[in-house]
This record gives C-alpha cells, sequence and structure tokens, in this order.
C-alpha cells in the first residue's frame, strides 16, 4: 500500500483529483468504481474544476458505483444516483449511458443484484475504483459480519451506519434500511484502488484497516491484501496511528 499523506481535507481532495485525471489522460476509456459519501465531494469539486478548465476529458469514460439504497429512485435526492449527477455527472461530459448505479429501485433484490453484475462484467471490470471508509470499517456498504462477500448483494445496513447517514434525511427513521452494494469480490478485483480517509472519526477504522488483523469485521482490512492501493488520508485520519508512534 502506498500512503500520500495530506494535511487536510481539501489537500486530500485534490490530490486524489490530480491522481484520477493521470489516469483517465493514460487510459481515457477507463472504468471509474466510483463513491459516495461526504468524502469524495471534494473530489469530485475539483474534477469538476478541471473540465471547466478543459484539463480532463470524461466522454470515453464509463463509471459503476459501489452501492444504492434500496428503494430509493434516481430522483431521490438522498440516493446515491441524485448523488453522482448532483456532484460531477452533471457538470462533466461524462456520456451517462455509461454511467451506472444499481437500480434502487427494483424490489426484487436478486434480480437487481445479477444485473448489477452483469454490468460490471459487460464494462469489463473496474480499472480504478475510488473508496471511502466507513466508521466502523466498511467499504461500499459491506457492514461488519462473519464472512467477506464476493459479489453484488442486498445488505442490511448497520445501526451504526444508519445513525451515521442519518445527517443527510429528515430523520433517522427515513434512512432505508436495505442497500445494494457491490461485494468485496468486486472491489479487490479493481486494478486499482484509491481509498479516501479524512477525520478524526475515521481514525480507528483506519488504524484498524491498516494495523489489525485482516477480519469481516472491519471489511476494509481486506485491503491489506490488494497490491495496488494508494492511501490518501489527512492528519486527522492518521491521528491514532502517530499516537502508537507507528508513523
Ligand atoms: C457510506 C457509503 C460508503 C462511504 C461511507 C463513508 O455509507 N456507502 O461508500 O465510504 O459510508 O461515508 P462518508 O464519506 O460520508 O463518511
Amino acid at each position: 500500500m502506498r500512503f500520500v499523506y495530506c494535511k487536510n481535507y481539501d489537500e486530500m481532495s485534490k490530490k486524489i483529483a490530480e491522481d484520477l485525471i493521470q489516469e483517465i489522460r493514460q487510459n481515457p476509456e477507463i472504468v471509474l468504481g466510483l463513491a459516495t459519501g461526504s468524502t469524495p465531494e471534494g473530489t469530485y469539486e475539483y474534477l469538476v474544476k478541471a473540465y471547466e478548465e478543459g484539463t480532463v476529458d470524461f466522454s470515453k469514460v464509463t463509471s459503476v458505483n459501489l452501492d444504492e439504497y434500496k428503494g430509493l429512485g434516481p430522483d431521490d435526492d438522498q440516493g446515491y444516483r441524485y448523488f453522482m449527477n448532483h456532484h460531477l455527472f452533471d457538470h462533466v461530459n461524462i456520456d451517462k449511458a455509461n454511467t451506472y448505479v444499481p437500480n434502487g429501485l427494483e424490489e426484487d433484490s436478486d434480480k437487481a443484484c445479477s444485473e448489477y453484475e452483469a454490468i460490471i462484467e459487460n464494462v469489463g471490470g473496474i480499472d480504478v475504483q475510488l473508496l471511502g471508509i466507513g466508521g466502523n470499517g466498511h467499504i461500499g456498504f459491506n457492514e461488519p459480519g462473519e464472512i467477506f462477500i464476493k459479489g453484488t448483494h442486498c445488505v442490511d445496513l448497520a445501526e451504526s451506519t444508519l445513525k451515521a447517514n442519518a445527517r443527510f434525511f429528515d430523520s433517522i427513521d427515513d434512512v432505508p434500511k436495505q442497500a445494494y452494494s457491490m461485494g468485496v469480490g468486486n472491489i479487490m478485483s479493481a486494478k486499482k484502488v484509491i481509498l479516501a480517509v479524512s477525520g478524526k472519526n475515521k481514525a480507528q477504522a483506519l488504524y484498524d484497516t491498516l494495523y489489525g488483523d485482516i477480519t469481516p469485521k472491519v471489511q476494509a482490512s481486506i485491503l491489506q491484501l490488494h497490491n495496488n492501493v494508494v492511501l490518501y488520508a489527512d492528519e486527522d485520519a492518521l491521528s491514532i496511528i502517530k499516537e502508537k508512534g507507528l508513523l
């Protein structure tokens, strides 16, 4: 794993955007695995800025997102399709027909998941996966548990995730209880993973991810086994690792 130390969230966002721009320039037909949540928002802002300045071209880029809440459609402003349109796709020249998010409106979970697996296969797999991490160590919506799940699946969201994500909804009762998420197998199959971690509330999860056992109780810990992960972390996220004298 390669570490890129960042002073703060802004520096992290800028450096990740630069990394992604470089990847797109090297391979204009790249398949990007994209993430939602607060963490990548700054990165998307920098990507939009770069596009406006004419330094990046998304016309041949394909994207597959990690996850979507079950029950939310493309027009739900808390949904992840809406998030991606709002933060990135509406502002750059990506062909939206080449952008994929699990179909939250499909009630049949098996169907939704097998269709998404087929999409990932049809696009030829993921070249570069952008990843955030949950406070409980989840990646995508792969929640702490007893096993690692390989492919796209329907998840019962952990109580801690419902609480953490309630900030985007009117109340915690409005947070959908289930989601469709890529599995860790999909994530681990990406040729390169960019892991973005910012803030004190992620410091324990980051420590566990990097220095703990490889365990489904901390789903991100499986990234220790990936041979091309670039970690962008800010000082706050690294605080526990620093306290322990590991940096
Ligand atoms: C969300 C998403 C993850 C994301 C994580 C952290 O629930 N499913 O893909 O990485 O939780 O979110 P945030 O960046 O808002 O802290």
